[in-house]
């Protein structure tokens, strides 16, 4: 049994090329520097921006990142829908309704210990769903007995919403981590019954973006309000957003969240 702490890195939504060469530069070097035993990475936008492919999926897992969590954009690459129940590695939102491919959630051991991994898409301002409450509720139960280290990621438009699932979940899972606005908030906390919570962890992408995507097409669909591709910024400076959590394996409780933010050399 092992007696130290779990440390757990969760890196934000990955979007596009310069997202993958963003982690591909920083994550070893963060493992290193965090003593990380376990890794998870958002890839709902890591093939140009929409959804994953397998290849991109490999890629991720040869990098070190060890399990895949994903959102809205799951379904954007049609390949996935045949190839997501062999990718073992991967955890899609539990909330779609019943009969979606993929896992709804993952239990993977790490140095003799189980990590179980849910993920959730909010309501509000997004796509309707099923509960994400209940499919936590669901699967935290039937999580429990296999182990104390669960980790939420919780995809999600509205920080409201984010905060309810840390509080509806405190004192029952290691962390809820939000995930989908690519915009670290600064709210990193341990709630009261030792859930470890931040609303947003932010994005691995291009600095000079919106959001991750080009500037250009943003800015115009919000001023002329036609539509517009929007595509991944792929030049300039590379954004790494992440958290650590240092968990106790005994309790199951967060001791530390610590936001990583780095950024890349101009023209990476
Ligand atoms: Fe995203
Ligand atoms: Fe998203």
């Amino acid at each position: 049994m092992l007696q130290n702490n779990l440390n757990i890195l969760f890196v934000g939504d990955i979007v596009g090329a310069l997202g993958r060469r963003t982690v591909a530069e920083f994550l070893s070097g963060t493992k290193k520097q965090y003593n990380i035993d376990f890794t998870i990475a958002n890839g709902e936008n890591s093939a140009h921006g929409y959804s994953i492919t397998e290849k991109i999926y490999n890629e991720l897992l040869d990098m070190g990142v060890d399990a895949i969590t994903m959102g809205n954009h799951t379904w954007e690459k049609k390949e996935i829908l045949s190839k997501i129940s062999n990718l073992d590695r991967m955890v899609r939102p539990a909330n779609y309704p019943p009969g979606a491919p993929g896992r709804d959630h993952l239990l993977v051991e790490v140095s003799g210990i189980k990590v179980g991994i849910v993920n959730l898409l909010g309501r509000v301002f997004m796509q309707c769903m099923d509960c994400p409450f209940q499919a936590a509720e669901k699967l935290i139960n039937k999580l429990k007995d296999q182990t104390k280290i669960i980790i939420v990621d919780i995809h999600a438009e509205a920080t409201s919403e984010k905060n309810a699932m840390g509080f509806f979940l405190d004192g029952r899972v290691s962390a809820v981590v939000g995930t989908h606005t690519h915009v670290m908030t600064a709210d990193d906390r341990i709630l009261p019954n030792g859930t470890g919570f931040i609303s947003d962890i932010g994005m691995v992408g291009a600095l000079d973006s919106i959001i991750g995507m080009n500037k250009g097409q943003i800015i115009k669909r919000f001023v002329t309000q036609m539509p517009e591709k929007f595509e991944p910024t792929e030049v300039g400076q590379g954004l790494f957003n992440a958290v650590v959590l240092k968990i106790d394996p005994v309790s199951g409780k967060t001791l530390e969240i610590t936001k990583i933010i780095k950024k890349t050399e101009p023209r990476l």
